[in-house]
């Protein structure tokens, strides 16, 4: 356990990615309280605070606390005219409305800057299971020999919004909608090393279903390089794992880290509440 100040304490979760938080108070976004929680998140790349629920507002201001808070591009399609911007996502599981967060990914990476940091609050949790776990992309970048590194390190990956984005906007506003989205967004292209803007450490850019072949290569070698990859990332030493009590919150460094909800709670209803910061275009 580490005391950063009088009443912040900090307990590491895994060797190289998660702590909890106890005695940060959530609900003050002043630029002294951030720049407290983003040293502690670049340190630690995830952050767990117990028993800090924050309303809607308070959810926000501590968002825009880092950056301006994203709005998830599907969303934004369907926003009406005057219409008060939706800078929360609500993650709803319920029996008809399965969970559909199972994989791992990085937020939103189908865009040319995705977002940097997401925050979330567990509303309602189920009696167990659909627990979140995080994956730290240093470490698989890290844990890679030398020529693996030398041979990813250039490799452009071209994303590109995933089936499970396409067939939601399909059921919101039907074909027509699910077009537009594939029409307003391309696919995007962006290296497989990142260096983080903050530390300068690399990671290995890697995104799941939305990353669909590497420029350049045969069809045969960027299927089976991207299955690589996405196989890689299972390896449970680059992993923490948080089991949720409602009230928990969540926050952490979209920049070095990959995500996956898991599903084990279907058919219980879980309610998570989510918000994402806008971020940079990665680089090398
Ligand atoms: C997500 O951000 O992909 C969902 C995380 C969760 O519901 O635990």
């Amino acid at each position: 356990m580490t005391l950063i100040s009088q009443d912040i304490e900090t307990t590491r979760l895994s060797p190289y990615l998660g702590a909890e938080v106890t005695g940060m108070d959530l609900t003050d976004s002043s630029p002294e309280n951030i720049a407290v929680i983003n040293e502690l998140l670049l340190e630690h790349g995830v952050l767990f605070f117990r028993d800090s629920m924050l309303d809607v507002e308070e959810h926000e201001a501590l968002a825009r606390g880092f950056g301006e808070p994203s709005v998830f591009p599907l969303s934004r399609l369907m926003m009406k005219p005057g219409a008060e911007i939706p800078f929360m996502g609500e993650i709803i599981d319920t029996s008809d409305d399965p969970p559909n967060a199972d994989g791992w990914h990085t937020d939103v990476t189908w865009i040319p800057e995705p977002p940097k940091i997401a925050l979330l609050q567990a509303v309602d949790v189920p009696e167990s299971g659909g627990d979140t776990l995080w994956a730290d992309l240093y470490t698989a970048y890290e844990s890679l020999s030398q020529p693996m590194q030398d041979f990813f390190d250039g490799l452009v990956v071209n994303h590109q919004v995933s089936p499970v984005i396409i067939n939601a906007a399909r059921r919101r506003g039907g074909a027509e909608l699910a077009d537009l989205l594939l029409e307003k967004f391309p696919p995007v292209q962006h290296p497989l090393i990142r260096t983080h803007p903050e530390t300068g450490r690399k990671a290995l850019f890697i995104a799941g279903e939305f990353m669909i072949c590497i420029e350049g290569m045969h069809e045969d070698e960027s299927q089976m390089w991207l299955s690589w990859l996405k196989d890689y990332i299972n390896n449970p030493n680059f992993h923490v794992r948080w089991s949720w009590t409602q009230g928990d919150l969540a926050i952490w460094d979209e920049r070095r880290t990959n995500h996956r909800a898991l599903s084990n709670h279907y058919p219980s209803y879980r309610h998570m509440r989510r918000c994402t910061v806008d971020g940079d275009r990665p680089y090398c």
